[in-house]
């Protein structure tokens, strides 16, 4: 039986909801920690990051490429990108080990899919896999307002296994920049990985 416990892969899905940097912040601090990480970026995802973060996909070096966009090239050999529609990546199967998956940001389409166990991109089989494995699938999504349907479709991943982290950043430790406000919101994942990191300070009380 493989060792789980010191597997340091994690696969990363950054799609089309809003904050992708939320996703380019957590892909720096698992580069910087060794870890090894699958990325997939769904289509809608690479036309939110280039509004967002003036990111443009190049297909050719992909890995290399968002690994020095990230500031993390000497890491470059860790970063696997794989494309949303390919099927046979490893990450589709539950034999390839890895300690889980996180979708930073995750939009209200891909939440569904992954409620339903759609299974039809490279994400969302991902995502299926980790959840019948039994392995840590953190899910950040990113809307407001929620209908119904958001809400009933979160309540389903979560009682499927799924930890759901919004991306909802707290003040009570008064951030300064928008760096701030991520670092909040990446702690709060990394936590749920059970990853130490000080991206923010902990409430110590009164
Ligand atoms: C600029 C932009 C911002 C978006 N923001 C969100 C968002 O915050 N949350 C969301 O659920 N969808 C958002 N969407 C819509 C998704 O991109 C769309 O539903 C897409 O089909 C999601 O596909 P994916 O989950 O495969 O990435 C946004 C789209 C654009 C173009």
């Amino acid at each position: 039986m493989p060792d789980l416990k010191s597997n340091k892969e994690y696969t990363v899905a950054i799609t089309g909801a809003s904050g992708s940097i939320y996703g380019k912040r957590l892909l720096q601090e698992l580069l910087k920690r060794d870890f090894t990480v699958s990325l997939v970026i769904s289509e809608p995802a690479k036309l939110v990051i280039k509004h967002e973060l003036g990111f443009t996909f190049d297909e050719d070096n992909v890995s290399i490429k968002i690994a020095d966009w990230v500031g993390m090239l000497d890491k470059a050999n860790r970063l696997k990108y794989y494309r949303d529609d390919d099927l046979m990546a490893p990450i589709c199967s539950g034999s390839h080990i890895t300690s889980g998956m996180v979708i930073i940001p995750c939009s209200m389409a891909t939440v569904a899919s992954v409620a339903n166990g759609l299974s039809s991109s490279l994400i969302e089989r991902s995502a299926d896999v980790a959840l019948k494995e039994s392995r840590i699938l953190v899910i950040v999504p990113r809307e407001t307002p929620l209908s119904r349907i958001h809400l009933t479709n979160l309540l389903k991943v979560q009682e499927a296994g799924a930890k759901v982290v919004p991306a909802m950043p707290a003040f009570y430790n008064n951030p300064k920049t928008i760096e701030d406000i991520v670092d909040f919101v990446v702690g709060k994942v990394l936590d749920q990985m059970g990853v130490e990191h000080n991206l923010y300070k902990r409430w110590q009380g009164r």
